[in-house]
C-alpha cells in the first residue's frame, strides 16, 4: 500500500498525521468529472468532508464548485479559489452574519431549510439592496438506510422544509421581493452504498416537480446533494467510488424537462479514500480479556467510530511482517472510554513504536478534528510535502 521509501519518510514525521495520496484524490476527481460531464450534472464539492487548502485547490482546478454549510466555509471556499457563481450555502441554522456574509459575496444559490429562513434571508437582501437566489432545500422522507446520525432525508431529521409546509413556502417567497426561487434541494444521507436509495429519491423528486409544474412553477436548478458511500472494508480492491453508476441514475430515473439543470454535491466519495491516519503505539496492554493498543492519534483525531460505530480498516505499517498475528482492541489516548477504533482487530504481533495505518481518512476526520484534552492538532501531507 506505502512503498518502502515513503513509509521511511512517514518514520520521520511526528505522530500523528494525516497523509494524503494526491494522485489517487486527482484520479477520483477526473473519474468523478468525467461521469458528471457525460450526464451533463453540475459538481459542487461538499467541504464538510474535507476543507484542507491544498486538497480544496486541487478540488478547485478539476472544475468543481462547492458546498458550504457555515459562513467560514464560504469565505474558505472564495479563498481556495471556488468562484462565487459557483457556491451553494446549506445549513439548518445560518446566522444573520453568515446570511449577509454570503449575500454581499453573490453566492450561487441558499439553500434554505425553514420557512423562516426563507423571511430571513429576504430581510437581509433587502437591507443589502440584493436580490438572494434561494433553492427550497426539501425533506423529502426518503430512507437512506444508513447510520441513524447520517439519515437526513426523513421527517423525523430537523434537515429542510417538509412536504406539507410547501405551500406556505410558495406564498412567503411570492410576497418577498428580494427573493429568487432558481431551485429545489434534497439531500438524504450519507455512505449510501445501496444506489437504489438514489431511485426512490428520483421517484420522489419527480412527485415534487409535478407539484410545481401544476403550479405553472419552472424550475431551473434540481440538486440532489450528496451521499455516495465508499468501500472501508475493501479500499485497495475500491479505491474509487462508482461515480458512473451515481450519475447516471439521475439521467435515467429523474424526469428532467428542456432547461433545467442537474446538481450533485459528493463529499466523502471524492475525498475518503485518499486519506490515511498515521499513528505511532505509544503501549501494549494486557487486559482480562483483550489486549490493548495504545495509539498517539485518538477520537480527536478520528471520531467517526465513536460517533457513529463506524468501521475503519487498521493495519501496522512497520510490523506487518512478525509471523504472530493476535486480536487488539485499538485505542486511543483520550480520556473516553468511547476512544477506539476498532474493537478486536487482527493484526500481526504489535509493539510499542510500530507505525499503525488508520484507513480511509480522507473525509470526515481532519474535518472532524478537536482539540479536546488540549490536544495539539495533528499535521497533513500531501504525498509531495514528504
Ligand atoms: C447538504 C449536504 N450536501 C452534501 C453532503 C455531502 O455528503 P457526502 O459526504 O455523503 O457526499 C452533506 C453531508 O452531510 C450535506 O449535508
Amino acid at each position: 500500500m506505502f512503498s518502502p521509501s515513503l513509509l521511511k519518510k512517514f518514520q520521520s514525521v511526528q505522530t500523528p498525521f494525516y497523509y494524503y495520496d494526491t494522485p489517487l484524490l486527482l484520479n477520483t476527481l477526473k473519474t468523478a468529472k468525467r461521469s458528471a460531464d457525460k450526464y451533463e450534472i453540475e459538481l459542487h464539492y461538499a467541504l464538510k468532508a474535507n476543507s484542507n487548502k491544498k486538497i480544496l485547490k486541487l478540488i478547485k482546478g478539476t472544475g468543481f464548485g462547492a458546498d458550504c454549510v457555515s459562513g467560514n466555509e464560504v469565505k474558505r471556499a472564495l479563498e481556495c479559489g471556488f468562484k462565487a457563481d459557483k457556491i451553494v450555502f446549506a445549513g439548518v441554522g445560518k446566522s444573520d452574519e453568515e446570511i449577509r456574509f454570503a449575500i454581499k459575496k453573490n453566492i450561487f444559490c441558499f439553500n434554505c431549510e425553514s420557512i423562516d429562513e426563507l423571511k430571513v434571508i429576504n430581510d437581509i437582501a433587502k437591507s443589502e439592496k440584493k436580490t438572494a437566489s434561494i433553492a427550497l432545500r426539501i425533506n423529502p422522507n426518503v430512507n437512506a438506510n444508513t447510520h441513524k446520525y447520517i439519515t437526513t432525508g426523513l421527517e423525523e431529521n430537523k434537515f429542510g422544509i417538509n412536504l406539507w409546509e410547501l405551500e406556505s413556502a410558495l406564498s412567503v417567497i411570492k410576497k418577498s421581493s428580494h427573493l429568487k426561487l432558481i431551485g429545489l434541494h434534497f439531500h438524504v444521507g450519507s455512505q449510501i452504498t445501496d444506489l437504489t436509495v438514489f431511485k426512490t429519491l428520483c421517484i420522489k423528486v419527480n412527485e415534487i416537480m409535478e407539484w410545481f409544474s401544476n403550479r405553472t412553477i419552472f424550475i431551473e436548478n434540481i440538486n440532489l446533494g450528496g451521499g455516495l458511500g465508499v468501500d472501508y472494508y475493501n479500499p485497495d480492491k475500491n479505491p474509487i467510488a462508482d461515480f458512473e453508476t451515481y450519475c447516471s441514475l439521475f439521467r435515467k430515473f429523474l424526469k428532467v424537462e428542456p432547461g433545467q439543470k442537474l446538481h450533485l454535491e459528493p463529499g466523502r466519495a471524492i475525498v475518503a479514500q485518499c486519506g490515511s491516519l498515521i499513528a505511532k503505539v505509544l503501549f501494549v496492554k494486557k487486559g482480562v480479556q483483550t489486549n490493548f493498543i495504545i495509539l498517539d492519534a485518538g477520537m480527536t483525531e478520528l471520531i467517526r467510530p465513536a460517533l457513529y460505530q463506524s468501521y475503519h480498516k487498521i493495519e501496522n505499517l512497520t510490523g506487518a511482517k512478525r509471523k504472530e498475528s493476535c486480536k487488539y482492541d485499538v485505542t486511543g489516548p483520550i480520556c473516553e472510554s468511547s476512544d477506539c477504533f476498532g474493537k478486536a482487530v487482527d493484526m500481526s504481533e504489535t509493539k510499542r513504536g510500530d507505525l499503525i495505518v488508520i484507513r480511509t481518512t480522507g473525509a470526515y476526520a481532519e474535518s472532524m478534528s478537536l482539540d479536546y484534552n488540549l490536544r495539539d492538532r495533528a499535521k497533513a501531507y500531501l504525498a509531495e510535502d514528504l
